[in-house]
This record gives C-alpha cells, sequence and structure tokens, in this order.
C-alpha cells in the first residue's frame, strides 16, 4: 500500500500580524521547524496526531477533516491520517497552516490530482479562513513556499542570516478568538485603531528594506515597536510580555509577539542565541532556537 509523507513549514512574523486582516503589509518568514503529515488508503477516514485519533471530527480535527472534505472528490474511498509536528498546536507558529497545507499535499501527491502549489496555497488559505472565521492568507501562502514573504504583494525576500529565538508561553493562543477581540476593538474606536493598525503596515514597508540592508540591529528595533503596537491592540499577555524583556535582557536586537498573541509564542533576533534562549527558559518559556528556511511544503 503507498504512503505518501509530506512536510510543512511553520512561520514567525517579523511584522503586521493582526493588521495584514486588514490589508496592511506583513512580512512572515518560514522556519526550520515542521509539521509531517502521512496519507494511506483506508477501510475508513481515520485522522491521529497529539490531538488524538478520530474520523472525520470539525472539534478535534476541524482543519483536517476540512482537507479530507475538499479533496475526497478527486479519490475514492477513504484515507487514514497521521500527523507528527515540532509545531505545538495554538502557538503562533503557524501549526494549523502547516498541517493544512502538508495535508492538502499528501494529498494531491497520493493521488496525483495535478493540484499546483498556488492551488494548493489557496485552497489552504480558504479552509483556514472557514474554521477561523477569518484568516489572512499568510500562514498558508508562506508555509506553501517557504522563505521570507511580504503579504499581501506575495513578495519573496531575501533569506535573514540571523538567527531566530522563540519563546512558547505553554499557553494556547486561539486565532479566532483573537482576530475577533481586534474587530471588536477596531469598531468600538475605529480613529484609534486604525492608526494603530495602519502603523503596523508602515513598519513592515521600512522593514523590507532593512532586510535587504541585512541591518538586523534596525530590524530588532522595529520588532520592538511593532510588539508595542500589539499589546495596544490588546493582544499581549504578562507571560508574553516576561519572556520578550527576558530576550531584550539578554541583548536580543529585538523581540516581540507572534502570531495572534494571547499567549502563544514571542519571537526574537540575535547574534548569540544561546544567551536568548536561557534568558527564555529561566523567565519560565520553553525556547527553541531555529533559522529561516527556503524550504517551504515537500514531499518527505
Ligand atoms: C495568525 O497567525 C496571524 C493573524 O494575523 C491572523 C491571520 O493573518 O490570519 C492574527
Amino acid at each position: 500500500m503507498t504512503i505518501t509523507t509530506c512536510s510543512a513549514p511553520g512561520k514567525i512574523y517579523f511584522f503586521g500580524e493582526h493588521a495584514v486582516v486588514y490589508g496592511e503589509k506583513a512580512i512572515a518568514c518560514a522556519v526550520d521547524l515542521r509539521t509531517r503529515v502521512s496519507v494511506q488508503p483506508s477501510n475508513d477516514h481515520v485522522i491521529s496526531s497529539s490531538l488524538g485519533t478520530t474520523g472525520l471530527d470539525t472539534v478535534r480535527h476541524p482543519y483536517i477533516t476540512q482537507c479530507i472534505r475538499e479533496m475526497e472528490k478527486y479519490f475514492n474511498g477513504c484515507v487514514r491520517i497521521d500527523i507528527t509536528s515540532d509545531l505545538a498546536v495554538g502557538s503562533g507558529l503557524g501549526s494549523s497552516a502547516a498541517v493544512t497545507i502538508a495535508t492538502l499535499y499528501a494529498l494531491s501527491i497520493q493521488f496525483d490530482t495535478g493540484h499546483t502549489l498556488d492551488e494548493i496555497a489557496a485552497i489552504g488559505h480558504a479552509i483556514e479562513s472557514k474554521v477561523q472565521g477569518a484568516a489572512s492568507p499568510t500562514d498558508t501562502f508562506v508555509s506553501t513556499m517557504g522563505g521570507v514573504v511580504a503579504i499581501p504583494g506575495r513578495k519573496i525576500l531575501s533569506l535573514p542570516r540571523c538567527p531566530i529565538v522563540i519563546g512558547y508561553t505553554g499557553r494556547f493562543s486561539s486565532t479566532r478568538e483573537l482576530v475577533a477581540l481586534v474587530r471588536s476593538v477596531k469598531e468600538d474606536y475605529p480613529v484609534a485603531i486604525d492608526q494603530i493598525i495602519n502603523t503596523i503596515g508602515s513598519l513592515s514597508g521600512y522593514g523590507e528594506v532593512l532586510i535587504k540592508d541585512r541591518d538586523y540591529a534596525a530590524l530588532g528595533g522595529l520588532m520592538d515597536i511593532n510588539h508595542g503596537l500589539l499589546d495596544a491592540l490588546g493582544v499581549g499577555s504578562r507571560e508574553l510580555s516576561n519572556l520578550i524583556w527576558a530576550a531584550r535582557g539578554a541583548g536580543a536586537w529585538g523581540a516581540k509577539t507572534t502570531g495572534a498573541g494571547g499567549g502563544g509564542c514571542m519571537v526574537a533576533i540575535t547574534d548569540h542565541p544561546d544567551e536568548v534562549a536561557d534568558a527564555i527558559s529561566s523567565a519560565g518559556g520553553e525556547a527553541i532556537i531555529t533559522s529561516p528556511t527556503h524550504e517551504g511544503v515537500k514531499v518527505e
């Protein structure tokens, strides 16, 4: 029996999460942390992950269930899907996009459906939007293509050569709830909040130039500003701030929340990752040293 295994990367945001939902520019970067998905024919639909083993299940495995529903017109019978991941669910590192893209790609290879990568990214985006209520194409696009991408133009930037240290708070971050929270504060105070969202978009513009110039110290400074604006939108938390200040205290060039916020992860860029990782661990976070990657979705 043929088994197809594919993997797709998670990502961090240098700039622009939440603002990108309103059309502002964001810069996201695939990182060397991957989700692996194996697909094989089976008598019934079976989905097995760290969240348990289920059939089609829109509560426990909503993204994979939607992937199967979307792709089952291209094959007969049922599939067994097994997932392993370096990315904690709800950690803000694009775990849902990575599992969605790796699953869609594995199904497309297994059943030779002929989907292009652009089509995989587009179907993945539609699935994220459906499950989350609202989603920008950022996570699914970056997970499909890899590299550093400026959204919404989908411009591929040069890969930064700086180590990245991620600090995980251990607390689940619900993208759906946090996107709704920002929408609600934006509706309550449009004049004030629209300016914050617009300013985040301008930081992405400046950041794009600094990435090109490889000026990581200045890039870090802008990431610090972006973090302050995310706090202003209400998506910060004490745990995230503790890890961010610990990273800055250890000399990181810059540190910010990455992804939806609330809990989840922060990201720092630095030229001495071990010290920053130690500081994050001492502040109670789970530290992960990683790097930007060119590799998007691929067959393993
Ligand atoms: C979540 O990883 C990033 C958000 O901007 C939502 C999205 O872009 O879909 C908060």
